[in-house]
């Protein structure tokens, strides 16, 4: 048996059990972790501030993981919840599933870590072939990183090296990861930059990110004056806005952006970190529809389930554009761990069964349908708008001042994982595996049901 053997059929993946919860959570096991959590680890997030975890409600998010399979996962009280977050989004495959275990078996008898950009492994090479083969560009290149953040920053730098420019233009509420050249281009929460901002990158300019059609039109014409000033390396943008809200912009939103930014040789840089390899429905949502390599962006990055729970990402580009990486003096963007074998093995077997299985269909047919159900249902409730493609669903809460943090909370008692987003956390974001039974979501969609009723 080798990384090609058969993956299961969706329907046999292994856990896709209905939540079982023993006691309300935390339950004193996850509350005894908690303490422990609290005392050793820096203080992050409002939900881990001591004194939120000693109070009777739950405060979201305060539970202590153990276990986890397909779809399940288990809190140290042996709650078992459906898990709809799935690691942000990163669970394509669900938690641990039978191919990536055993590319993990397989690999790591062979050759867990290589030598990063000196001697690349046989993995790693297999692994930009494939990735390569995702950009419309025939002649496409590929830089491996460790994460979505990561990922953006090695565009950015490619479209510095590339253009010689340093402005760079972004969108308001985006969210590209937040180690420095990723959190300049980003502006989700003030919180996440204001303190660090006398060491960041100022050279980038903020436009609305456009929900409708007449959004669009504004962005285009602001776009025109800011590219017409000649210095700007690239457009980095998400092609849903992810973290923001889950917003989905008008069909020609990547079209505009490209026939803008060509005018100028402003580089186009789409993240599809979130919306990438299936959870739109596409591989690569920016690249839908696009006829030729023309139409396309010119650096895409990608990341979260791309190594099926192994931190693995990668930018892929033009050959053109990733051409001015070639100078004289060493220019690298790399790290110890960057290309290491173990996830690159991981990476195929999640590209494997993504195709094998036809994933991304039916994530675009399960999610369409999903959706359909929800609207009809949530219709009339607290809930404004159920928005989203493929398995990215957002529910728009912000008319119930803290509702999404509320259902979130009130879903966890259920035994259903899920998250918030948008800049006031007033969205209820659903990105469940890909490989989850249509059975589970009909049961979810009960319980949300009940629970958005309880609140109004
Ligand atoms: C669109 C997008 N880009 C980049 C990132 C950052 O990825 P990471 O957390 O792996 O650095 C995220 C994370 O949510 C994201 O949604």
């Amino acid at each position: 048996m080798g990384l090609s053997e058969l993956p299961p059929p969706v329907e046999e993946t292994p856990g896709q059990d209905l939540p079982n919860m023993s006691v309300r959570p935390p339950g004193p096991q996850s509350r005894t972790w908690l303490t422990r959590f609290t005392r050793c680890s820096a203080p992050m997030g409002p939900q881990f501030r001591s004194e939120s975890i000693v109070k009777a409600d739950v405060p979201s998010g305060s539970i202590v993981l153990s276990k986890s399979k397909g779809v399940n996962l288990l809190d140290v009280d042996n709650n078992r919840y459906v898990d709809l977050a799935a690691g942000f989004g990163s669970l394509l495959l669900g938690h641990q599933h039978p191919n990536i275990l055993r590319a993990m078996e397989l690999q790591s008898e062979r050759l867990m870590q290589g030598l990063g950009d000196v001697y690349p492994s046989d993995a790693k090479i297999g692994l930009l072939e494939k990735l390569a083969r995702l950009h419309p560009a025939p002649d496409a290149q590929v830089i491996l990183a460790q994460s979505g953040a990561d990922a953006v920053t090695a565009a950015i730098k490619t479209a510095l090296l590339a253009t010689g420019r340093s402005r760079l233009i972004a969108f308001r509420s985006s969210y590209h990861g937040l180690n420095y050249a990723s959190l300049a281009v980003s502006d989700l929460r003030s919180g996440y930059k204001d303190p660090f901002r006398k060491h960041l990158p100022q050279d980038t300019t903020f436009l609305d990110y456009p929900a409708t059609e007449e959004g669009l039109t504004n962005c285009q014409a602001r776009l025109q004056v800011e590219l017409a000033k000649g210095d700007v390396a690239a457009l980095v943008f998400e092609p849903i806005l992810g973290r923001g809200g889950v917003i989905v912009p008008p069909k020609d939103f990547v079209q505009v952006l490209r026939k803008e930014t060509k005018k100028t040789g402003t580089l186009l840089i789409a993240d599809e970190v979130w919306t990438g390899l299936g959870r739109s429905g596409e591989w690569l949502y920016s690249c839908k529809g696009s006829a030729s390599a023309e139409d396309a962006p010119d650096l895409v990055c990608i990341g979260k389930g791309l190594g099926g729970g192994l931190p693995i990402s990668a930018c892929i580009g033009t050959h053109q554009v990733m051409a001015a990486w070639e100078q004289e003096d060493e220019v690298v963007h790399t790290s110890t761990f960057s290309g290491a074998p173990l996830a690159c093995t991981t990476a195929l077997a999640t590209l494997d069964v993504l195709s094998r299985h036809s994933l991304l269909e039916r994530s675009a047919r399960v999610g369409a349908a999903f959706l359909e159900r929800l609207r009809e249902k949530l219709a009339g409730t607290v809930v404004r708008e159920v928005r989203g493609a493929g398995l990215m669903v957002g529910l728009d809460l912000s008319q119930s001042r803290g509702g999404a943090g509320e259902l979130m909370a009130r879903l966890l008692r259920h035994g259903y994982v899920t998250s918030t987003g948008g800049g006031a956390r007033d969205v209820l974001v659903l990105t469940p595996p890909l490989i989850i039974s249509e059975e589970l979501l009909l049961s979810f969609e009960d319980t949300l049901q009940l629970s958005i009723l309880q609140m109004s």
